[in-house]
């Protein structure tokens, strides 16, 4: 039955309105600055990427290597655990990856349990595959991934018992590698945030003797650690057994190419563009900080007029507080409402400096000895406020911050 005429015209019309709008419909944002990049979007970090694969290469050719990717706050740590994580399973590796936050880990043999589950896990979904040879996917029909200590009735306590969990768990993972090493290249265990594991005493010494063990004995896994880890910072100018162990990996801001490559390669899945100088000007304000970059790039697609598809330096004029509010709850104040009243202090008089100073200067404006002040800067520097830029001298980590800092409480 035929439409009436006037039906026939409005049926008409609202089509081509929503055609219209679908085809002038602004894709949603593409900048996300709360999660890690997917490995498709990763950028830059060619030479990172590059040792990353270099040591790879060894464990998987039975000389294994460990490493410790370090980095400030938002500089891109876990966008870069998960793009190795995505390499690795490319070169037939069985990798876990987690963080040490999700594990809620308050000991050593918490933590020995979790990395065996979530072997186990990882284990299941590639027999579920069919990605493990037969052999051993009935080999793990059987194998008991539980660490049985307690059983025995050990308490791991004392150093004598940390060595019977070494052994113990040693024992395990060996077990697990002699059973899938037909079936995959290499076992690689990415913990991030593990920054909880260094808080844990004894822990990260006891990873090095089970690793280093496994790896004398051709077991080819490697270890990947990744947060704000002090220990490469504190141990680099010794001959640390830890910083040898876990070769550190430090990750620093874009280059000016790596931001545009990134603000370009994202707006690719949608309609808007961005003009050379509002890429530069994102560029220069965030310092090539990933989060910061990231978090500019999302505030200002978000507020882009309707009907505007270039992100111009006038869009970035008018929404510029609107980017001040977004770093300081979502970022800055996180930071700085951790610290300490007297750390606060600290740092507003180096803000008040400029945001840059010498270890002697802050000593004579406090009028503290050395011992006094050495570990409130150690905690700042932990902690991500400050970075040492040279012997001696320190600076607030981001110029936003150094502003945030000014006009705080
Ligand atoms: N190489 C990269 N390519 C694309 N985006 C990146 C890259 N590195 C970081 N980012 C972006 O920067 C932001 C922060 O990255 P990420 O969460 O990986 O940092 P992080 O160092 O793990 O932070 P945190 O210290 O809070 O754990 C995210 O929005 C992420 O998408
Ligand atoms: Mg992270």
């Amino acid at each position: 039955m035929a439409l009436p005429k006037d039906k026939y015209l409005k049926y008409t019309l609202f089509y081509i309105l929503r055609i219209l709008m679908m085809k002038y419909a602004r894709a949603p944002n593409p900048f996300n600055p709360r999660i890690p990049s997917h490995p498709d979007g990763f950028i830059g970090r060619e030479n990172e990427l590059s040792e990353f694969s270099n040591c790879l290469n060894s464990t998987i050719h039975s000389s294994t290597m460990s490493m410790a990717i370090v980095g400030n706050r938002g500089i891109g740590k876990s966008s870069f655990l998960a793009k190795c994580d995505y390499l690795a399973k490319n070169r037939n590796c069985i990798v876990i990856r987690f963080s040490s936050i999700e594990g809620g880990f308050e000991s050593i043999e918490d933590l020995c349990s979790y990395i065996l589950v979530q072997i186990q896990n990882e284990v299941t979904k590639r027999s579920k595959l069919a990605l493990l040879k037969k052999s051993a996917i009935d080999f793990f029909k059987t194998f008991n991934f539980k660490i049985s200590y307690k059983e025995f009735g050990i308490e791991v306590k004392t150093k004598a018992s940390q060595s019977i969990l070494q052994s113990l768990f040693r024992e395990k993972l060996s077990e697990i590698w002699k059973n899938t090493s037909n079936s995959c290249s290499g076992i690689v265990i990415m913990i991030d945030e593990a920054e909880v594991i260094e808080k844990i005493p004894g822990a990260l010494m006891f990873l090095r003797e089970v690793f280093s063990r496994l790896g004398e004995e051709k077991s080819s896994y490697m270890l990947v650690l990744s947060g704000k880890l002090a220990f490469p910072q504190q141990m680099s100018e010794k001959f640390s057994p830890l910083a040898r162990f876990f070769h550190p990996l430090e990750l620093h801001n874009f280059t000016k190419q790596e931001s545009a490559l990134l603000i370009r390669t994202k707006l690719k899945s949608t309609k808007v563009k961005a003009d050379d100088k509002t890429v530069a000007k994102i560029h220069e304000e965030s310092e090539g900080h990933p989060y910061v970059l990231t978090a500019i790039a999302y505030v200002l697609y978000e507020n882009l007029p309707e009907g505007d598809y270039e992100l111009l330096l006038k869009h970035y004029d008018a929404i510029k507080p609107k980017i001040g509010n977004y770093l300081n709850t979502d970022y800055f104040g996180i930071m700085y409402r951790k610290l300490s009243p007297t750390t606060k202090l600290l740092l507003k008089y180096i803000a008040h400096q400029g945001g840059k100073v010498t270890f002697a200067e802050i000593c004579k404006a406090v009028k503290k000895p050395k011992g006094t002040v050495s570990p409130l800067v150690t905690q700042l520097v932990e902690q991500g406020s400050l970075v040492k830029i040279e012997r001696g001298t320190y600076k607030i980590f981001h110029n936003l911050y150094k502003e945030y800092i000014l006009t705080t409480e």
